[in-house]
């Protein structure tokens, strides 16, 4: 009797538990989650379609919504988790702060326009956003944060030159291409469906292998780097100089296989 009590009362307690956590997400912050996931936001995915046409990455292509250290799930994201974006108080370096910064939903709108819009780095305004949708994003942020201050990290920012250089370090190491294909399907999958396909990026390993290998096995990993246009660059903390070895050594070795 005694034990079917505390049985009852303790799945009364944690029933009362999950519906707090489920109440606690007010409607803005559940208008914030649903965008954070739309591969149409910002736009639409019919090519003739107006307003601009979008280009399919969603918020949740390039950041995690969770601690990522404390419960990882395998993916490796060029972006940092959104958890701690509002203890941050600037973003992009510095360059967006002050009143701007959650206008800016704290520098997801440097992201909106130039990730989702396509629209030139030198050319995004980062509050374009309209403020209803970045406010949305910021309760979201909140909602996920609480008190956790989230990752500490550094933006790494690389011109051409840095990127070559790093590309020098990294092309000095041993790959290994077993490594190399597990960290590709985590890291460069979501946009190069596999090597041998094109999905939002191209096709990296074309049916006529490539004139020389070492500038390809270059090329490679100094735009991992750097980023492109609408490719996001890796940090050193998101893929390290030995994981980018292996991920180049990787398309390398499917570049000279023939089937
Ligand atoms: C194609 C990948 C990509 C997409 C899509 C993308 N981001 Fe980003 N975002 C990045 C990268 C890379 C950075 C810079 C490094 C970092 O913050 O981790 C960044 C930076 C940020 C930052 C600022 C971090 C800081 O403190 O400087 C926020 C906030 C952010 N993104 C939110 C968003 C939101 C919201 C969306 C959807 C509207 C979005 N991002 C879409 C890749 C992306
Ligand atoms: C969020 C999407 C995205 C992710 C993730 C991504 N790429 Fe890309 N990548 C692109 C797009 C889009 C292009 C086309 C050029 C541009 O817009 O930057 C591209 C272009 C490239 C190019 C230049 C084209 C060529 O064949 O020379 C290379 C090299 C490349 N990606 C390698 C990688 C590798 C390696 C990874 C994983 C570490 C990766 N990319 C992850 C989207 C992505």
């Amino acid at each position: 009797m005694h034990k079917v009590l505390t049985f009852a009362l303790s799945a009364l307690l944690t029933l009362s538990l999950i519906s707090l956590a489920n109440a606690e997400m007010s409607e803005k912050a559940q208008m914030g989650r649903e965008l954070f996931y739309d591969p149409s936001f910002g736009g639409t995915l019919d090519p003739y379609g107006k307003p601009a046409k979008v280009t399919g990455l969603s918020c949740t292509d390039c950041h995690a919504d969770f601690d990522e250290a404390a419960n990882p799930d395998g993916r490796i994201r060029s972006g940092h988790s959104i958890v701690g974006v509002p203890h941050r108080g600037q973003a992009k370096g510095g360059m967006i702060k002050g009143d701007m910064f959650r206008r800016a939903a704290g520098g997801g709108g440097f992201c909106y326009q130039h990730f989702l819009q396509r629209i030139p780095s030198d050319k995004v305004d980062p509050i374009a956003i309209p403020e209803e949708q970045a406010e949305a994003l910021m309760a979201y942020f909140e909602h996920v944060s609480g008190d956790n201050k989230g990752p500490q990290f550094e933006i790494q920012m690389l011109d051409k030159e840095a990127a070559s250089a790093a590309a020098d370090t990294i092309l000095a190491m041993k790959g290994d291409s077993t490594r190399g294909w597990k960290l590709y399907s985590r890291a460069c999958n979501v946009c190069h469906l596999t090597a041998k396909k094109s999905g939002i990026g191209p096709q990296l390993v074309r049916s006529k292998p490539p004139a020389d290998l070492e500038k390809r096995k270059h090329k490679i990993a100094a735009y991992v780097r750097r980023g492109g246009f609408v490719m996001p660059f890796f940090a050193t903390d998101r893929l390290s100089d030995q994981d980018v070895a292996d991920i180049v050594t990787f398309i390398a070795e499917l570049t000279n296989k023939k089937k």
